[in-house]
């Protein structure tokens, strides 16, 4: 996957020399190829198409949960009953929810309704007619993660709850637009930033998108806002989330008491999308692909 650069391509490490001048192939001034370079330079480990390949297999599994997921939601279900069935789903297909238990998560499913954010944390919460809920699936099959979100409305959506809902996901949409070699993470988050603030609503900064795909949460962050670290190039085999979570009113965040649960201060709502992905020669592959 990484050897299909022209030579005379612009080296996707960044370097701004041609390709065949430094890590095609053989090493580069530093002894190093492009793998060895996104390593030693970003921390970044570039996936071969074997390792893709079992990240595809296992999004396609986080998708089929999504298809149940899907079914349950309605007024009066509690999020327990869908943290059941993601778990139950997840285990007989010989995979295992990548949430539980990690540094202490308590389910297998993040469930965040309304003014929660994000990793809202299962239990006897009912679901109400009106409301949005936020389901974020991340399973492990054979070593490998794939991650993936969608905000789901619970019965007849409010005017608000369309709207908010409908910025998250072109957000995400607008992101991965920029995800191709050539570019940068900034370029991603700029047209995340700058889309929902045209819209008025705002971007949460705590929590970021992230590479994925031997871990749950790798090298690098992808910011869903202008950042200093965003220079990072995007380059074949990287393999990240892209997630941006958009408030409609403004961007700050409280943490409840559970340690887990982010809530807008201002208690407006919140909706997120999230896809796993990887660089290709010519721009992305969704591996938890859903339309957007
Ligand atoms: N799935 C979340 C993400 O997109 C992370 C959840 S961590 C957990 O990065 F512990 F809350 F599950
Ligand atoms: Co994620
Ligand atoms: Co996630």
């Amino acid at each position: 996957m990484h050897a299909k650069i022209g030579r005379n391509d612009p080296c996707p490490c960044g370097s701004g020399k041609k390709y065949k001048k430094c890590c095609m192939g053989a090493p580069n001034a530093a002894g190093l190829n492009l793998p060895e370079t996104f390593l030693k330079r970003y921390n970044i480990r570039l996936k071969t198409p074997e390792q893709v390949d079992g990240m595809r297999r296992c999004g396609k599994l986080v998708m089929q949960t999504f298809d149940i997921v899907r079914d349950l939601i309605r007024p009066g279900v509690k999020t327990e009953d869908i943290n059941q069935a993601v778990h139950e789903f997840t285990v007989k297909n010989g995979a295992y929810p990548a949430p539980l238990n990690y540094h202490g998560f308590p389910k297998s499913v993040c469930i965040s309704p309304n003014e929660v954010i994000c990793h809202g944390i299962p239990g006897e919460r009912v679901l109400k007619d009106g409301d949005i809920v936020n389901v974020d699936i991340t399973s492990i099959l054979d070593g490998y993660y794939a991650d993936c979100n969608q905000t789901f409305f619970v019965g007849a959506p409010s005017p608000d709850a369309r709207k908010i809902v409908d910025v998250a996901r072109e957000c995400l949409r607008l992101g991965l637009e920029q995800a191709k070699p050539g570019n940068i993470v900034n370029d991603i988050s700029a047209a995340i930033q700058t889309y929902a603030e045209g819209q008025g609503c705002s971007v949460v900064r705590e929590y970021m998108g992230h590479g994925v795909g031997l871990d749950f949460h790798e090298a690098p962050n992808i910011p869903h806002f202008r950042s200093r670290w965003g220079n990072t190039p995007l380059a074949p085999g990287m393999t990240f989330t892209v997630e941006p979570m958009i408030n409609l009113g403004g961007k700050a965040l409280r943490v409840l008491d559970d340690g887990w649960t982010a809530v807008t201060k201002d208690g407006s709502l919140s909706a997120q999308f999230e896809q796993t992905l990887v660089i290709t020669e010519h721009g992305f592959e969704s591996l938890t692909p859903f339309e957007l």
